[in-house]
């Protein structure tokens, strides 16, 4: 057995800021109090590891294995770790539920703050890491680093989900997909009939689209500027698509134009703050609701005329589509089991740990909706 030892594996680590990941032997340490080590199998590659990797987070520490999109399966847990046990198969949680923070007594509010500070500075909430490569520290990242044939989580960052779900599915619903459904559904409230619309049809805002389905939407307008998106878009239950670059006008006078005074539902799921303002800038007067899930690049700020407020319209904004994060996850896990939502549909490119730079390359031109590697 394992458990109680160090563990040799491979994982793919980020020695400094803008360099591809180099794959190498590290040395995970066994699970302290109130600590998980588990046996990754899969993980999803996202738009935040790319944003870390190429030095834009502040926060971020090198060498750290980056990654948080992940599926596995329990080895062994520290003292006092009751929640899940060896061989559950469980999904890393980078936004975590303690149940006991002001933040997770609260039903307003799903970002827990019980270890946000050491999980910023890339640490275990005892302030160390359990990495090690070449006789370096190594940091943690988002509480996850599912990069890693095996990693070590906060016991209050995981969740045990049926151990029937594919993992090298089901690790989505750990960001991309909860993110943008939640966002329609627990952020925005998309009620049924409405009108809505959806900039940037990729992982997250298909998500988005697919909970303005649920919801009941009667109108779901797809906003792209790559019309290959299109066509994926409706099998996620678009309705309509609209290309900025079709247009000479900006896109709020034309979507308003179409929808009888604006939508009453718009997210943003690109993180550009020029298209934050034309989603909400494109909601009706008087109820109109846009929801913010894009991250911006730092520093940036976003801007409109404070009389698009006080005509009734509301900006928001959501993380991790607002699901308190232990509670949500496996009962999306079962939601996806019985079909009712699709996460199948989002993995189109799977590759082996070696070639996880590919999903980079891949995520940055536009061809993959997520990537999933094996590990
Ligand atoms: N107008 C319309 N669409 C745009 C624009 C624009 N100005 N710029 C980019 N897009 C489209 C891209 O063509 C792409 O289809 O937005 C989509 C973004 O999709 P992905 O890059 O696959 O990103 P995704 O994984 O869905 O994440 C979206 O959420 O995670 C956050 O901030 C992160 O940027 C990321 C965003
Ligand atoms: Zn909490």
């Amino acid at each position: 057995a394992t458990a109680g030892k160090p563990i040799t594996c491979l994982a793919a680590v980020a020695w400094e800021p803008k360099k591809p990941l180099s794959i190498e032997t590290v040395e995970v340490a066994p699970p302290r109090a109130g600590e998980v080590r588990i046996k990754l199998t899969d993980t999803g590659v996202c738009h935040t590891d790319a944003y870390t990797l190429d030095g834009h987070d502040s926060e971020g520490k090198f060498p750290v294995i980056l990654g948080h999109e992940g599926g596995g399966v329990v080895e062994s847990v520290g003292e006092g770790v009751t929640c899940v046990a060896p061989g559950d198969h469980v999904i890393p949680l980078y936004i975590p539920q303690c149940k006991e923070c002001k933040f997770c007594k609260s039903p307003k509010t799903n970002l827990c703050g019980k270890i946000r500070t050491t999980q910023g500075n890339g640490v275990m909430p005892d302030g160390t890491s359990r990495f090690t490569c070449k006789g370096q520290t190594v940091y943690h990242f988002m509480g996850c680093s599912t990069f890693s044939q095996y990693t070590v989580v906060a016991a209050i960052s995981v969740c045990k989900v049926n151990e029937a779900a594919p993992l090298d599915k089901v690790c989505l619903l750990g960001c991309g997909i909860s993110t943008g459904y939640g966002a329609a559904l627990n952020t925005a409230q998309v009620e049924a009939g409405s009108t809505c619309a959806v900039w940037g049809l990729g992982a997250v805002g298909l998500a988005v689209v697919m909970g303005c389905k649920a919801a009941g939407a009667n109108r779901i307008i797809g906003v792209d500027i790559n019309p290959d998106k299109f066509e994926v878009a409706k099998q996620f239950g678009a309705t309509e698509f609209i290309n900025p670059k079709d247009y000479d006008k900006p896109i709020q006078t034309v979507i308003v134009e179409k929808t009888d005074g604006g939508c009453d539902y718009t997210f943003e799921c690109i993180g550009n703050i020029h298209t934050m303002r034309a989603a909400l800038e494109s909601c009706h007067k008087g109820w109109g609701v846009s929801t913010i899930i894009g991250v911006a690049a730092a520093g940036q700020e976003i801007s409109t005329r404070p009389f698009q407020l006080v005509t009734g319209r509301t900006w928001k904004g959501t993380a991790f589509g607002g699901w308190k994060s232990v509670d949500s996850v496996p009962k999306l896990v079962e939601q996806y089991m019985k079909k009712e939502i699709k996460v199948d549909e989002f993995v189109s490119h799977n590759m082996e740990l070696a070639k996880i730079n590919e999903a980079f390359d891949l995520m940055h031109s536009g061809k993959s909706i997520r990537s999933v590697v094996k590990l």
